[in-house]
């Protein structure tokens, strides 16, 4: 049988490359979820491939960008589609000395809050988190990456508080959704990869929100290189 993937991610912007190049249908709307999750289904190199979004607010019309909805997203998908493989693929922000704009962080780490804070024996761990990935160097052969923390937050911004807790915990990759669809995998004891490129510097004066904007399309289209070359590789 075809190994099967899942791929999670939030927003479309981000997911439209990756949908337009592998050629991915998409599959009718869940009739017994009340929150649509788009997704799109395909074959590619004998591998059965789905792309899963977040879905748009619609009190809001955007993108449902965080953790609830990525962890809605992931189990709903999980119980439609039984994956072998969760790929959660995005955009994040990184130290200007960890990586350039556009690259691309994975991790062999596990992965980890950074803005849940809970200092009381045994929840302060339960709300940190730490939840594995399944990273094998072949996955990413010929593929320039960097390995390093992902470490996941509710907020585009990064104060004091949740600056120190990166450091502590040697995070390289700050982004949004990647622990909230880690420990949904690990409820499932399913594999789990993240791959995310950067879109902004979080130690540099000009604003992350300017810089996101102004580098989402090319982080998007080296997510969506990287994504392809990735599902080659994976057997
Ligand atoms: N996604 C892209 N850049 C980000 C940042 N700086 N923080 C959180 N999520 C992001």
């Amino acid at each position: 049988m075809s190994k099967r993937i899942l791929i999670i991610m939030a927003m479309e912007a981000e997911a439209g490359p990756v949908i337009e190049k592998l050629g991915l249908k998409e599959t009718p709307a869940n009739p017994q979820l009340r929150s649509h999750f788009p997704r799109f289904q395909g074959e590619f190199e004998g591998k059965d491939i789905v792309i899963s979004l977040n879905g748009k607010s619609v009190e809001h019309g955007v993108d449902r960008i965080g953790t609830e909805f990525a962890a809605l997203n992931t189990q709903s998908a999980i119980l439609e589609f039984a994956p072998d493989l969760i790929i959660n693929a995005g955009t994040c922000g990184a130290f200007s000395a960890d990586a350039d704009i556009a690259d691309i962080i994975t991790s062999d780490q596990p992965v980890v809050y950074h803005d849940h804070r809970v200092p009381l024996e045994g929840f302060d761990r339960f709300a940190m988190g730490s939840y594995p990935t399944a990273y094998r160097p072949k996955y990413f052969q010929s593929i320039e990456h960097k390995l390093g923390v992902v470490t996941t937050g509710n907020s585009l911004d990064m104060p004091d508080v949740d600056k120190q807790w990166i450091i502590q915990n040697r995070g390289m990759a700050k982004e949004m959704e990647c622990a909230a669809v880690a420990s949904t995998a690990h409820l499932y004891g399913i594999d789990f990869l993240p791959i995310k490129s950067v879109t902004d510097h979080i130690d540099i004066e000009l604003d992350n929100v300017e810089q996101f904007l102004n580098n989402l399309s090319k982080a998007s289209n080296k997510l969506s290189e990287t994504l392809i070359k990735v599902l080659v590789n994976i057997d």
